[in-house]
């Protein structure tokens, strides 16, 4: 199987886990359940789950139950778009190539959204098949990555409150290790606990999850320069427009492009210990640096 065949039917067991856990578009109130759906099936890489997928893997191949534990990111993801595109954060009209969910269904049903799938998805890990030691570390794990301190809450507000502020490296780095790259590195850390980690692989995962979230999202900022809004299923150029402190405007597209490369290398550094069973978590880093969208 190349990588390719690999990423297609790993994202089709998260879409029929995803499609399973969620209540359908007809269980009332139809409105909230329509609008999650529509943003959660609207064609997002997956690449939080299938990292969780891969991570289990690289441990312990077929786990058990594993699909919803990697499910719990994709809620967390596809909330924290729904209310980064909000009027009051991004104002951004464009998402996974479709209007926003506000767009569709109004500000205030896009924010009841973005709160029932952040909800969801701690329901879905009480319900997880492993012990319940393991369920709680996973709790903390994933409250954490999206919490204020370091977390993905953490780093949209230091977002926010940067736009239009002189470009500053130390809070660029803070700014994209805590908004993007926190949730990464949990879903890698997520997928090796439920799989039964020892705390040596764990902290190589930790690594390699810290250094391909930080290319992730320098990645995601060159590519709002590079790309076109079709490419990309969103508004292009939006960072420049909103003045935010991105890779490409505090180190200029070609030295931003470097760094993501050298964070792919000390990702693949990370793995050094792993055998075959990181072929996909190898592939998977290779594929963030070299994506096109
Ligand atoms: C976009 O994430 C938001 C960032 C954290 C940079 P993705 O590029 O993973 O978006 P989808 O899930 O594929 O739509
Ligand atoms: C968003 O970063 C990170 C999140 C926590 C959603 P961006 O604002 O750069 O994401 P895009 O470019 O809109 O997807
Ligand atoms: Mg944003
Ligand atoms: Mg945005
Ligand atoms: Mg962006």
């Amino acid at each position: 199987m190349d990588l390719q065949q690999y990423l297609r039917r790993q994202a089709e067991r998260i879409n029929a886990e995803l499609d399973r856990l969620v209540p359908p578009e007809n269980a009332p109130p139809e409105t909230i359940h329509k609008a999650m759906r529509y943003s959660l099936f609207a064609g997002g890489k997956r690449i939080r789950p299938v990292l969780a997928l891969a991570a289990s893997h690289a441990v312990q191949p077929g786990c058990p139950g594993i699909e919803a534990a990697a499910c719990s990111l994709e809620l967390i993801h596809t909330y924290s778009l729904i209310h980064d595109d909000l009027p009051a954060l991004d104002n951004d009209d464009l998402r996974r190539g479709r209007p926003t969910c506000h767009k569709v269904f109004g500000e205030a049903m896009a924010i009841l959204a973005g709160d029932a799938l952040l909800t969801a998805a701690f329901q879905v890990l009480a319900g997880l098949a492993c012990g319940d030691g393991t369920k709680v570390r996973i709790i903390a794990e994933l409250s954490s990555a999206s919490g204020t301190v370091g977390g993905m809450i953490g780093g949209q507000v230091h977002d926010l409150e940067g736009e239009g502020r002189k470009p500053d490296a130390e809070l660029l780095d803070r700014i994209h290790r805590a908004k993007t790259g926190a949730l990464l590195r949990a879903s890698v850390r997520i997928g090796a606990l439920y799989a039964g980690a020892t705390g040596e692989q764990l902290a190589a995962f930790s690594k390699y999850g810290a250094h391909i979230g930080l290319a992730f999202q320098i990645v995601d900022d060159v590519l709002d320069v590079e790309q076109s809004s079709e490419a990309l299923g969103k508004t292009a150029g939006k960072d420049a427009a909103q003045q935010k402190i991105t890779f490409p405007a505090v180190y200029g597209l070609d030295a931003s492009k470097v760094m993501a490369a050298r964070e792919l290398d000390l990702a693949l550094g990370a793995l050094a210990g792993f055998g075959e069973e990181a072929t996909w978590l190898r592939g998977i880093a290779a594929l963030i640096v070299r994506r096109t969208a």
